[in-house]
């Protein structure tokens, strides 16, 4: 049997990137998909993939930021599809910007969807969780274990979502809710091709957040969540688990 069959997942950011690749992992895995991104109609091409390769999907519009649109699209998946089992938060958005030029509305935005949203969501299922049982698996990343030049709101939002792994994760241990989060170093998806390095920012700068064996290919990260998520993860609870290429090894 599949590792998640009869489980329904609820993904984020799924409509690109390291969502898309977790949902169309979990699909395989047998899961029910909820496929839950800004981008309505990038969260339609997702859940048309999963569906047009035998996997069960569907796609809802939901801004993770803000809490009637998380609490109306947690309703509607778990009324449509059943009992929240699994949710991965890969929603995120971040830039590179000299900090003394960062403004109010772009810090907002990155603590608002990476820290404030993966927080949101996990407060939306934990009520299904509870009743029964649940992962969740949250994404991190290296920059939330280390200091990254030009990305002050996004390291801080990641190193919210650390601590907020590892508080959730004590905090529901002992009635049936798992909590981890993964911290990937750089991914080949489509937010690593829009963050441009300030100008004349030094080049050893940027060599120190890369890995000297390149990135990561999304689906690479996927198969650590499903691991995590599956009962052979069952003794993980609170742990930052990073791939990375080593970059926070030393
Ligand atoms: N790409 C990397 O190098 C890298 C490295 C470490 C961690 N991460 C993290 O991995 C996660 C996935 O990133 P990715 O590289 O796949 O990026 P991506 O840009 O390809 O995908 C992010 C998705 O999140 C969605 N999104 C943005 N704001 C949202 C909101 N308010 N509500 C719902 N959905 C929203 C976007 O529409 C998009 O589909 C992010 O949390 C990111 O911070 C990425």
């Amino acid at each position: 049997m599949a590792r998640f069959t009869d489980k329904v997942a609820l993904v984020t950011g799924a409509g690109s990137g390291l969502g898309r690749a977790t949902a169309t992992r979990l699909a395989s895995d047998g899961a029910q998909v909820a496929v839950l991104d800004l981008n309505e109609g990038a969260a339609k091409e997702t859940a048309a993939a999963i569906e047009s390769d035998g996997g069960s999907a569907r796609a809802y519009a939901a801004d993770v930021s803000d809490w009637a649109s998380v609490d109306s699209v947690v309703t509607s998946a778990a009324s449509d599809l059943g009992r929240p089992q699994l949710l991965v938060n890969c929603a995120g958005v971040g830039a590179f910007v000299r900090s003394e030029e960062e403004t109010f509305e772009s810090w907002s935005r990155i603590i608002g969807v990476n820290l404030t949203g993966t927080f949101l969501m996990c407060r939306g299922v934990l009520p299904h969780m509870l009743d029964g049982g649940g992962v969740i698996v949250n994404v991190a990343s290296n920059a939330g274990l280390m200091g990254q030049p030009y990305s002050a709101a996004y390291c801080a939002s990641k190193g919210g979502v650390v601590n907020l792994t590892r508080a959730l994760g004590v905090e529901y241990r002992a009635r049936g809710v798992r909590v981890n989060a993964i911290a990937p170093g750089g991914m080949n998806t489509p937010m690593i091709q829009t963050w441009g390095f300030p100008e004349g920012a030094k080049p050893e700068d940027f060599a120190a957040i890369t890995s000297p064996i390149g990135y990561a290919e999304p689906e690479e990260q996927a198969g650590l969540i499903s691991f995590i998520a599956s009962d052979e993860g069952r003794y993980m609870v609170g742990q930052i688990v990073s791939m990375d290429g080593g970059i926070t090894c030393g």
